[in-house]
């Protein structure tokens, strides 16, 4: 199974953002572990990480692939931009965050995508990203 990990405005800056709610892996450091984690299970993973709205959706809508899973970091709490992509590509798509995003500021509570996404994860870190590439690959059993 191929699974397009998309990673939205400021997961470039992991490592230095608040290791408590986000953990202290880089991008990289995480990309490469869960890349060995779904490799290990037959799945194959790429990335893509853009701060822009609009390279988000352009990607989603390429997308060459049985699964995405989506952190659209700020932007998941009120683009209707990519929320409208979502529900209009083909390709099912899986919300994760690294923060539990339900016990934050009101404005994170906020989930603008929970009515397209097959599937949400979160308060985990890196756990998160893990659990949604087990739902990904359920999907296709
Ligand atoms: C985040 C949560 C968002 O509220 C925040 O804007 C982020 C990261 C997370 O992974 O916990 O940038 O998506």
């Amino acid at each position: 199974m191929n699974i397009l990990i998309i990673n939205g405005p400021n997961l470039n800056l992991l490592g230095k953002r608040d290791s408590n709610l986000y953990g202290k892996d880089t991008l990289d450091e995480l990309n490469a572990k869960l890349a060995k984690y779904a490799t290990n299970l037959g799945a194959n993973l790429s990335f893509y990480f853009s701060n822009c709205e609009g390279e988000l959706i352009t990607a989603m809508q390429q997308a060459d692939c049985q699964a995405i899973i989506l952190n659209a970091g700020a932007y998941s709490h009120y683009s209707y931009a990519i929320r409208d992509c979502i529900e209009a590509i083909k390709v099912p798509v899986v919300e994760v965050h690294l923060s539990n995003i339900l016990a934050r500021e009101e404005f994170r509570q906020k989930r603008v995508f929970q009515d397209v996404v097959v599937g949400f994860f979160c308060g985990e870190q890196i756990n998160s990203y893990v659990k949604a590439i087990d739902f990904c690959l359920a999907l296709k059993k």
